[in-house]
């Protein structure tokens, strides 16, 4: 069973600047609601309940978001707006919610590696809440720990890409095992079109096992001077021990303006057409 599932949010978020001076990229909304939001509703839709976030300065918004607020709270209570507060009252409720901050911003696989007070020696999930999974039924991590449970081993989630972007992922190749589903032989972090192994890129969702912690301690800096989780994710791969998976559903990439902006449109038109 896994249970926790770890929030890597530490990064600078420059590409919003300076939205993101004083606030964190995670908060942007999407209608109504911040990303890492929809992020720990993933998590709840995949039964977990212990949400670890990994923060940095400038990013309490977050901790205050998943916090309640009594004076708010007072003042709609018996509202119309009252409805408002429902979700976010549940999550409180029914989750547990740690922080800790990741003093210099190393890499997600360092970010991750920081988390590791948070989740001891137990597998876990990874969501980088600017990728924005929204699939009919259930969510993405859901689909994952399903896998989990059949392989018991690190899962990422893959999908197909123009093969002109190879250069904004993790790009990996592996032997299908069944429709959508790789055992991952090789990971190369962000290849030029003409070195990337396929169009297969992985996204911002992951279940790792815990081993994972010992090989970040020794994975060197790599691509961009950054500690990436793709490199140690590949000595796991090395053993057998990886499962790409191409899930259902989509993907917006909301740490750019256009995926942002495409995400918030096409909410915006399921949510009219309710
Ligand atoms: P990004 O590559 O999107 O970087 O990180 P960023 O800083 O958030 O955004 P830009 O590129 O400057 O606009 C991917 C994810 O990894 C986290 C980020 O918070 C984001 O969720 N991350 C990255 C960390 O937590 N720590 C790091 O050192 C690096």
């Amino acid at each position: 069973m896994i249970r926790k599932c770890l929030f890597p949010a530490a990064g600078y978020g420059t590409r919003f600047l300076p939205m993101t001076k004083a606030i964190p990229k995670e908060m942007l909304p999407i209608l109504t609601k911040p990303l890492i939001q929809y992020g720990v509703e993933e998590a709840m839709n995949a039964r977990m309940n212990t949400m670890a976030m990994i923060t940095g300065r400038g990013k309490r918004a977050i901790a205050d978001h998943f916090d309640i607020s009594y004076e708010l709270e007072h003042q709609i209570r018996g509202t119309e707006k009252e409805k408002m507060l429902a979700d976010i009252r549940d999550i409180i409720d029914t989750c547990t919610f740690s922080y800790t901050r990741q003093a210099e911003m190393l890499g997600l696989g360092h970010a991750i590696l920081t988390g590791e007070t948070l989740i001891g020696n137990e597998p876990f999930a990874v969501v980088l809440a600017d990728d924005l999974c929204i699939c009919e039924g259930e969510g993405v991590l859901a689909q994952m720990v399903k896998l989990y449970n059949e392989y018991q081993c690190s899962i990422i989630a893959i999908e197909e890409v123009d093969p002109s972007h190879t250069n904004k992922y993790g790009i990996i190749a592996g032997e299908a095992i069944s429709e959508g589903i790789y055992r991952v032989h090789t990971m190369v972090e962000k290849p030029a079109p003409e070195n990337a192994p396929s169009n297969l890129a992985i996204i911002g969702r992951y279940i790792l096992t815990p081993d994972i912690f010992e090989i970040l301690r020794q994975t060197k800096p790599g691509k961009g001077g950054e500690i990436q989780i793709t490199d140690a994710l590949m000595e796991q791969a090395r053993e057998g021990k990886v499962i790409a998976y191409r899930f259902r559903g989509k993907r917006y990439d909301c740490g750019s303006i256009d995926g942002y902006v495409q995400a918030t449109i096409e909410l915006y038109e399921k949510e009219k057409q309710v």
